[in-house]
């Protein structure tokens, strides 16, 4: 474990992070995992809280993954508060933080990425081109990096959370997913790092998204054709503010396959949408 003035042990190797782990797992403990790209807000504390009821201990990985940020995205730009990070993971009954560098979890000549075909494709997988490569791949890698139990994703980001259920499945990795509830500002608007780029007034517009997803739950409940929900739900978001819009769609919930365009049927749904309000790209989902 690597010297450290912040309020709670921080492992910057695999070798540190395998260390402690392996001691906890010999002495019978359960591991949690929560991978976050820092920036922590009270949704990942969320995500600690419920961690710590899966398992004795608790790992919080803090790392900016340049991988699943396309060439013009906001990798460089993107919120880091490591000092910030640790005391409010340390706060919220964290055990260890492993903050590895680029180098360490991409040694040079790295030359392997896990790609999952069907559920990263559509939605995020069109808008953001090799973004759920990043992820899958980082993820994979921070599982054997730690070697949890169990680990914990918010469903803010619902397509994310079933593309790293489909390779856990996949590639046979011996680690529990569990998905977590997302949490809301008063207004209904989902946490997020990215909520920080907002101007005041996008601020104020921002929880429309939330709303025009219920608006759009609530008519596919009642019975309406998915088709004209869409529709009205890209309308509403337009004559909000929002544009582009990358897309409001309802999809199978596991899978994330096309729904036709009549009425639902009775498998379950869930509703999407990501869209950008000024230089923000915001993305919610319910389900239906
Ligand atoms: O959801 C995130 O913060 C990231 O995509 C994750 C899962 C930590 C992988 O970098």
């Amino acid at each position: 474990m690597s010297e450290s003035p912040l309020p709670i042990p921080v492992a910057r190797t695999v070798a540190q992070v395998r260390e402690t782990v392996h001691a906890w797992r010999a002495g019978g403990e359960r591991v949690a995992l929560v991978p976050t790209m820092g920036a922590l807000h009270a949704g990942h504390i969320s995500l600690i809280t419920l961690a710590r009821t899966q398992a004795e201990r608790v790992v919080a990985s803090v790392f900016v993954n340049p991988t699943q940020f396309g060439p013009n995205e906001d990798f460089a730009a993107y919120p880091r508060d490591e000092a910030g990070d640790a005391a409010k993971l340390a706060e919220a009954g964290c055990d260890l933080m492993f903050a590895p560098t680029v180098e360490e979890v991409y040694p040079a000549g790295a030359a392997t990425i896990v790609h999952v075909s069907g559920v990263s494709e559509p939605l995020d997988g069109a808008a953001r081109p090799g973004h759920f490569d990043g992820v899958a791949t980082v993820v994979s890698k921070l599982f054997n990096m730690v070697g949890p139990d169990v680990a914990v994703f918010g469903e803010k980001d619902y397509q994310q959370l079933q593309v790293i259920r489909r390779f856990t499945a996949d590639l046979n990795l011996p680690v529990e997913i569990v998905g977590a509830p997302t949490l809301r500002a008063e207004d209904g608007l989902a946490l997020s790092s990215r909520n920080a780029y907002l101007t005041a007034a996008e601020r104020a517009v921002a929880p429309a998204l939330q709303q025009t997803l219920r608006r759009a739950a609530e008519r596919l409940r009642a019975g309406d054709r998915v088709d004209e929900v869409e529709t009205e739900a890209l309308g509403t978001l337009r004559a909000a503010g929002f544009g582009p819009v990358d897309y409001v769609e309802a999809r199978g919930a596991g899978d994330l396959a096309r729904l036709g365009p009549g009425p639902l049927g009775g498998e379950p749904a869930r509703l999407l949408a990501a869209a950008r309000l000024g230089r923000t790209r915001l993305i919610d989902n319910l389900a239906v």
